[in-house]
Parts: structure tokens; sequence; C-alpha cells
């Protein structure tokens, strides 16, 4: 049996990730463009179609600029209730609010949303407007390729539920430290998760985010976890 056929991937810096589907739909998960130090410039104003938008959490470099976009080109919009009700309150149509636990369709690709262990909130106007729970998405697609963006999150045991119910193949994995999980943890999360591929995320945009991907390598090596470390440099494709 062959490899399911996956998506193409383009990392654009920080949690956010392009995802471009066979049949030509664009996705983005935490569509942190403008103000992102590590998106490439332009990234947002060359995009040309955009058919849904992924948010993991309400912290601004994850929410990004899903309000612009989601106004620009009238994505489907996912997030948990109450991220999406924040996003239609500010003139977001096509949003589809759901819950950790549950799977919908997006441009034919099966997402679920799951937990993460980390706080979720919206600031405006020097407020914090709560956001519901932080989340990840795993997402399947078209085939069977299967995979998980983690969002921002500690580990967590119940990844291996992850793993035994949607069995991903590649997880997207914050290492950056301080704010989600270092490069140890994320290495026991690939255990967990028995990815046989990890793409590091939330790293090196800002000093203090100071895990990097040979640092997950060395904790893999050291555990002894099959997992190939594909590092990706903004703007990269894979
Ligand atoms: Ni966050
Ligand atoms: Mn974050």
């Amino acid at each position: 049996m062959s490899a399911p056929s996956r998506p193409t991937f383009t990392y654009l810096g920080h949690a956010a990730v392009r995802v471009d589907l066979p049949g030509g739909e664009v996705v983005l998960i935490d569509p942190f463009l403008e103000g992102n130090p590590k998106c490439p410039p332009g990234a947002a104003a060359s995009l040309d179609r955009l058919d849904a938008i992924l948010v993991t959490h309400g912290h601004g470099d994850h929410l990004g600029d899903s309000v612009a976009l989601g106004k620009r080109f009238q994505p489907k919009v996912v997030g948990t209730f109450e991220v999406c009700a924040y996003l239609a309150s500010k003139g977001v149509e096509r949003t589809s609010g759901m819950n950790v636990g549950g799977s919908q369709d997006v441009c034919g690709m099966r997402v679920t949303q799951v937990q993460a262990l980390h706080t979720s909130s919206i600031e405006e106007g020097g407020r914090l407007i709560y956001g519901g729970e932080a989340t990840g998405f795993v997402v399947r697609v078209p085939g069977g390729f299967t995979f998980y963006h983690a969002g921002d999150t500690a580990i967590f045991l119940d990844m291996q539920l992850i793993a035994e119910l949607y069995r991903p193949q590649l997880a997207f994995l914050p290492i950056g430290d301080h704010y989600t999980m270092d490069p140890s943890q994320a290495a026991r999360a690939c255990k967990l998760l028995e990815v046989r591929q990890v793409i590091p995320i939330h790293w090196g945009t800002f000093p203090v985010l100071s895990g990097t991907p040979a640092a997950l390598q060395r904790e893999l090596d050291r555990l002894g976890v099959n997992c190939e470390v594909v590092k990706l440099e903004p703007g990269e494709k894979y």
C-alpha cells in the first residue's frame, strides 16, 4: 500500500501554517501574518484565495489576521464557540464554532478539535475577553493522511488518546518553552503521539522562545524515539 497523498504545507513562522490541498483549496492555521516577525513579507498580500481558517485559541499570535482575512476572502472559520462568536461580532461571516471532542467537515477535510493545556483569551482595548478553552486540531485529509496541529500546549498524557483515535503521521508541535512545551516535553509528546514526523513551531519568534529543533532532535535521540524532525524555515514548503 502506498502512503496516502498529503497536502503541501508552508510554514509561515511562529505557529502559522498554510495548507494547500490537492483540490487547490488553501487553508491557514493560526494566521498570525501581519506583525509576525518571522512571517515572510507579503505572505498575506500575495494570497489569492483562502477557503478556510482554523484558529486554535484566542491569543493574538494565533488569532492573528483572522478578522481581516475573514472579511477579505469569506473563508469558513473554525475555532471554539467563543472565538467564533468574537470573530462574528467583528463582521466575519462564515464562522463555524465548535468545541473539543467534536469534528466537522472543512473543505473535504475531517477536522477534530482536541484539548490543549493552555489558556485562551482575546486582548482588546486593554481588557481580556474570554476565549473558551485553548485547543489543537487533528485534520484528516481526503485519502487518509492525518496531521495534528497542537496550537499552544504543555504536554498531556491524553496525547495517547489522539494516537489511538486518529493515528496522525505528522505533528506540528510547539517547542519554544516559556508559554508552551520545551524540546524535552515535545520529544515525549512525539512518543505519546506515535508520529513519524514532527515539524517544530512556536520557537525563535521572540528571544523568550528559546527551544530549538536541534534540542528536540537530541531529546528524541536520547529517548530512542523514531521520529524525524522536519525543520522548516519560514516560507519553506513541505
Ligand atoms: Ni497562546
Ligand atoms: Mn502562542
